[in-house]
């Protein structure tokens, strides 16, 4: 059984590799690669794989489920600019795919059970653009 919770938050970033000319980058990234960077309404759902507890009934507990998506990426991250206050990404470039590896690796340690284990990060920029990351070597 899959269960997801979805949860949001607001953050800049900017995509440019330093070692590239500011024409290249704009050819790589677009218009992300400005450096002064510009927002995202990010949405991110969390999956979970799992059996029903047979006394509960739940997969697992929903309530910590929320917490640790609040404690370990909204509040982090919530209304920041990713490149200069949220590492890994003062050396990883904050794209959309790099910030669903990193969501993973922040919750898997908390989402680990008996019965239960994540399943897939869904990291969504735009309401027109997600990413899917199921683990695994990125
Ligand atoms: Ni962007």
């Amino acid at each position: 059984m899959l269960i997801t919770r979805r949860a949001d938050f607001s953050a800049s970033h900017v995509c440019r590799l330093e070692r590239l000319s500011d024409e290249a980058n704009r050819a790589l990234y677009g218009a992300d690669s400005n450096p002064h960077g510009h927002g995202h309404n990010y949405v991110i759902e969390v999956t979970l794989e799992g059996d029903p507890e047979p006394e509960t009934g739940m997969v697992f507990d929903l309530k910590r489920l929320k917490d640790v998506l609040h404690r370990e990426v909204v509040e982090p991250m919530d209304h920041r600019f990713l490149n200069l206050e949220v590492p890994p990404f003062n050396t990883v470039v904050p794209t959309t795919e790099n910030l669903a590896i990193e969501v993973w690796r922040r919750i898997e340690p908390h989402l680990a059970g008996p019965r239960v284990r994540l399943h897939g990060v869904r990291v969504y920029e735009t309401e027109d653009l997600y990413v899917d990351y199921f683990g695994g070597q990125p």
